[in-house]
């Protein structure tokens, strides 16, 4: 425990610095290959909650420090022994024991043991006042930055609250059954005699009671099933691809909505991202699930003149790079990492790629432009302002009628996405 305790501080305090949460865990296991599959999940759930949880954590542990603490490996070990306190089963006179410990290991922390003792128990002591208390200001209320929680105030006057809570919920497990190689009830059937507990959502998605990993999902390496959000599983549908069309997928990696394509239709895909590596792990999903693409090209979807082959698309998904506001609950660092000034930076990559997508869309085909943002400079108004510029394009209304204005807000069920699909007159 003092070793999980030990590395979550330090992967929290590496984020914290700027670093992304997924790259530090990876990097982690590598250096450490001797971690156990337990100590991994210690370390993978303590850093994620406190990560959820930073805003409302650092409130407390302000209020329990009688002056600021310098040492910077400490509070984050604070931060990590508080989560535990607040969100684990674990005995709290036990995590206080080890944190005491834990501290003797940090560089400086000799000395250290009284300090953390007293803060631990205190909260132990005050719990429920002290979380009152931290709830007083947006930041500890919420556990998001100051500036997302105005500008969603501002956003959504009426939903802000729900946004965020959700945002900090942990997501569910959703999957999407592949309809080439198994019926929706037979994939239900196969689940309940293996004692996994799901819910169908409507068509091929199917919400897990409980996350589990992916090799124990029946028929997963088979390429019966993927892990997607449900709401991702809309982009497909709303596409409305048929046999026989040319469709680009402009930044399309891992591939999840590329798959979902191939499985909708036999069309002859174009799959096109940045990314050299991440277009490593659509190869991966084509072969699990035995789909084919016309074309896997490393590319800029913003620079068509460096790898269109002049043939117009009929349909082209446009999943475009963006704050990743929406999903904040599987990614808990987003929030600390992103800085306000980055939405201007988004929206105008968001654009380039946009105005040139638009210029290889044949006449009378579509183009979904999609975020997983739930700010409106990426979305309502990114398109509002697409449509002023280009008289040759219509805004269609989506299929979901929750949906009529494309923003999708984060719920127990789904993340947070903005669809808006367009048609070229
Ligand atoms: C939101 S993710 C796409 C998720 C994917 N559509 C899916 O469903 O699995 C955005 C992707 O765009 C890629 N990207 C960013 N800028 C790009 C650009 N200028 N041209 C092409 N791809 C880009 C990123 O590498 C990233 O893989």
């Amino acid at each position: 425990m003092i070793k999980t305790q030990l590395a979550a501080a330090s992967v929290v305090g590496k984020v914290l610095a700027g670093a992304s949460l997924t790259e530090v865990l990876t990097h982690l296991w590598r250096a450490d290959p001797a971690l156990s599959k337990q100590e991994k999940g210690a370390i993978q759930d303590f850093s994620y909650g406190v990560l959820r949880f930073y805003g409302q954590l650092e409130a407390i542990l302000n209020r329990l420090l009688k002056k600021p603490l310098h040492h910077k490996n400490l509070a984050h070990l604070l931060l990590v022994s508080l989560y535990q306190l607040r969100y684990s089963k674990a005995q709290p006179y036990a995590i206080v024991d080890q944190a005491v410990s834990a501290s003797r290991h940090l560089a400086g922390g000799k000395g250290m043991q009284g300090l953390v003792n007293a803060v631990l128990r205190n909260f132990i002591r005050y719990q429920e006042s002290i979380v009152v208390q931290a709830a007083a200001e947006d930041f500890g209320r919420y556990s998001h930055p100051r500036w997302w929680v105005d500008k969603l105030r501002q956003q959504y006057p009426h939903h802000f609250q729900a946004i965020l809570e959700a945002s900090n919920q942990r997501p569910p497990m959703t999957l999407r059954v592949n309809q080439r190689k198994i019926p929706l009830a037979d994939y239900r059937k196969l689940l309940a005699e293996n004692a996994i507990q799901a819910r169908w959502l409507g068509s091929n998605t199917l919400q897990l009671e409980q996350p589990l990993a992916v090799e124990l999902l029946p028929g997963f390496t088979k390429g019966w099933v993927s892990v997607q959000d449900a709401g991702a599983q809309l982009a497909a549908p709303f596409l409305d691809v048929k046999d026989g069309m040319r469709v680009l997928d402009a930044c399309a990696a891992p591939g999840g909505k590329s798959m979902h394509l191939l499985e909708s239709a036999n069309v002859l895909l174009t799959i096109l991202d940045n990314d050299s590596s991440r277009l490593e792990q659509v190869r991966q999903n084509l072969e699990r699930l035995q789909l084919t693409a016309e074309h896997l090209v490393c590319g800029d979807a913003a620079k068509t003149s460096d790898w269109w082959d002049g043939r117009y698309y009929d349909r082209i998904l446009a999943d475009v790079p963006c704050s990743a506001s929406g999903v904040v609950r599987r990614h808990p660092d987003i929030k600390w990492l992103r800085r306000e000034g980055d939405l201007i930076k988004f929206a105008k990559t968001q654009q380039s790629i946009l105005n040139a997508l638009w210029q290889i869309l044949n006449k009378n085909g579509k183009l979904l432009y999609v975020t997983c943002s739930i700010f409106t400079e990426e979305n309502a108004l990114q398109i509002e302002k697409f449509l002023e510029s280009h008289l040759d394009a219509c805004l269609l209304p989506l299929t979901e009628e929750a949906l009529d204005d494309g923003q999708l807000l984060p719920n127990i069920q789904h993340d947070g996405f903005f669809y808006a699909l367009l048609q070229k007159n």
